[in-house]
Order: C-alpha cells, then sequence, then structure tokens
C-alpha cells in the first residue's frame, strides 16, 4: 500500500489524478496538499470513489515545515508534485508569483524531502520548457535542449533544473514527466477549452489570439493520469519522461471542431463558427508545440486513448446535458 502526497490535488490534473489513482489502487493513503488558490476548487473532489483514504489539507507547497510534518506523520512514500501557478497569460501580468510558488515552491519541497529521506519524488512539468518549433521541426524529445519563452516556462524549467539537481547532488530518488496540453473534466474555466465551451454555450464572441494558427498537441487528461501511473510503478529513477497525445491542432480548428458539434448537438439559428472573433495576440506566443512520447511507450508500455472528437463531444455533454 503506497502513502502519497499529492501537493495541487485540488486544481485540474491534480484532482483528476487522485479520482484515477483511487480507482486503481483503492487501499492507497492520499494527503493532498493545496492552498486553494483561485484555481483549486474543492469541488473537484466531491464524489471520490474513497473519501476516507483522501485527506484534504489546505497549505502553502512553500511551507517547508509544514511539508516536513506530512512527510513524517503520513510516512508519505511518494510525492507526486502539481501544485504551480498554471496560466501563461497571468505570468505575463504579474511573473512574481509563478517564481515564488513554481521555483521556491518546489525548492522548499524537495528540501523536505531531502530531509526526510526515502520519499520518491515525481515532478510534473511541461512541453514548454523546450520552446516553441517551426512547422517542419521533429516533435520535443526527453533530449531537446530547453529555451523557454514565458515567465511560466521560465519558472517551470528551473524548478525541472532543481528536481534534477537534487537527485544529482544529494541522491532524492526523482523523476519528471513533461507533458503536453491537457483537456478534460475539472479545467480551470479560463483555459482554452473550457472558454470555446462556455462561448458557445453562452452564444458569446469567441476569442482566438491572432490568426489562430497556433499548435498544441492535446493530450487527454486520464491518459496523463495512467502516463503518472506508470511512471510511479515502472520509471526509472533520474529519468525524465514526455507525455503527449499525437494531436496536432491549431486552435482555429479546435474552435471549428467545437463550433460543428455544438452544431449538432444544440442547433442555433446561425452555425456557432459566427461567434469566431480574432483578438490581439499573446505577446511572444509559441507557435508550435508537440510532444514525441516514444520512450513512454517502448519502456513502460503507455497507451492513449485516440478518440480526441469524442473526448470532446463527452465533456461538452456532461456541460450542457
Ligand atoms: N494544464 C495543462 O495543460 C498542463 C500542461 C503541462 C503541464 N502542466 C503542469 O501540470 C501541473 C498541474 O496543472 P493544472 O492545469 O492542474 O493547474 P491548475 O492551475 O488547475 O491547479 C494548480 C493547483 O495548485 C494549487 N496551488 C497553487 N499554488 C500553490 C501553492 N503555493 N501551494 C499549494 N498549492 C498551490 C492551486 O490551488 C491549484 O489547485 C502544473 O505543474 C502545470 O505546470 C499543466
Amino acid at each position: 500500500m503506497k502513502k502519497l502526497l499529492i501537493t495541487g490535488g485540488a486544481g485540474f490534473i491534480g484532482s483528476n489524478f487522485i479520482h484515477y489513482w483511487q480507482k486503481q489502487h483503492p487501499t492507497d493513503l492520499i494527503v493532498n496538499l493545496d492552498a486553494l488558490t483561485y484555481a483549486g476548487n474543492l469541488s473537484n473532489l466531491e464524489h471520490l470513489p474513497h473519501p476516507d483514504q483522501h485527506l484534504f489539507i489546505k497549505g502553502d507547497i512553500q511551507d517547508q515545515a509544514l511539508v516536513e510534518q506530512l512527510l513524517q506523520t503520513h510516512q508519505i512514500d511518494t510525492l507526486v508534485h502539481f501544485a504551480a501557478e498554471s496560466h501563461v497569460d497571468r505570468s505575463i501580468q504579474d511573473p512574481d508569483i509563478f517564481v515564488k510558488t513554481n521555483i521556491l515552491g518546489t525548492q522548499a519541497l524537495l528540501e523536505a524531502a531531502r530531509k526526510i529521506g526515502h520519499c520518491h519524488f515525481h515532478h510534473i512539468s511541461t512541453d514548454e520548457v523546450y520552446g516553441s518549433l517551426n512547422m517542419t521541426d521533429p516533435a520535443f524529445t526527453e533530449t531537446t535542449p530547453y529555451q523557454p519563452n514565458s515567465p511560466y516556462s521560465a519558472s517551470k524549467a528551473a524548478s525541472d533544473h532543481l528536481v534534477r539537481a537534487y537527485h544529482h547532488t544529494f541522491g532524492l530518488p526523482v523523476t519528471t514527466s513533461n507533458c503536453s496540453n491537457n483537456f478534460g473534466p475539472r479545467q480551470h474555466s479560463e483555459k482554452l477549452i473550457p472558454t470555446l465551451i462556455r462561448s458557445c454555450m453562452e452564444w458569446q464572441p469567441i476569442p482566438i489570439y491572432g490568426n489562430g494558427s497556433n499548435i498544441r498537441d492535446w493530450l487527454y487528461v486520464e491518459d496523463h493520469c495512467s502516463a503518472i501511473d506508470l511512471i510511479l510503478q515502472k520509471g526509472q529513477i533520474g529519468e525524465v519522461y514526455n507525455i503527449g497525445g499525437h494531436n496536432e491542432w491549431n486552435n482555429l480548428d479546435i474552435a471549428r471542431l467545437i463550433c460543428q458539434i455544438f452544431d449538432q448537438l444544440k442547433p442555433h439559428s446561425q452555425p456557432y463558427e459566427s461567434l469566431i472573433r480574432f483578438v490581439k495576440d499573446r505577446p511572444g506566443h509559441d507557435q508550435r508545440y508537440a510532444i514525441n512520447p516514444h520512450k513512454m511507450i517502448s519502456e513502460l508500455g503507455w497507451r492513449h486513448t485516440p478518440n480526441f472528437e469524442n473526448h470532446l463531444k463527452a465533456l461538452i455533454i456532461s456541460k450542457c446535458p
């Protein structure tokens, strides 16, 4: 039986991970440390399969004494670190909190884990640390050089380097995964796909940055959770794993696809595409991200569920039955 400390478990991916983990490993104890920032929501943790095996602690990952106490009291053997400031646009408006949470917060967790010892530290990071691709560039692999372009991706890159350094310098047992853009249930409304769906539901303008040509590689959040599960069971300590959906879409085409699904499910007098509006681009907007997940597939046997349109349809139906 494992005893896990999950950070950021009231956010989008962390809460999906807790639901997923409890279905797969019903007897494990989960301690969930989350500061409940604007992005955290306790309703994400409603209807857990085993609520008695989940302990929620409201607190900040920068509070090293609290983290040490949790690791010791609950004899934690696995720490999965999701907590972060995660929205690129906010990092452009106010980078400070990104440095504090993503860099100093990660360092406080690493330090606590080092002091207590013998805890597998799995760090959740992003493909954005690798920078931006041109259309003909091959997808990112685990050896692609880091070239972060936004304050968000720079703060995540710094945290990745700290995780690596704590392994090399202190022998802390770490793994890191860098994933592409996630979508699925419980995602905060500020992100792209929730914004597109909400705009259609409310028959409001659909904002698309620039000309909509920016490309992301969309990963269903449950597939991300199954990949983390495999890393925790079979991953090699000290290794990095890239997780992506083999599913590249530009923003305009995603907006059109969602509009077409709404045209079928909730027909309106005009097509939903008529709501699309191009707005001023994000400064320094990366053109393209794409992940090569070969290592996850060949070494750990990971498989993802490929049907993007069906996942989107199910998501839309769950929001407006
Ligand atoms: N969402 C994506 O598409 C995506 C893609 C790649 C990587 N990631 C990474 O995955 C992780 C989770 O992302 P998400 O989309 O679920 O984020 P999110 O913004 O939905 O959730 C973040 C959670 O962390 C908590 N938190 C923030 N600061 C904290 C602090 N100081 N102490 C304790 N808790 C704190 C928040 O309350 C929230 O519950 C992040 O590390 C992010 O960088 C996300």
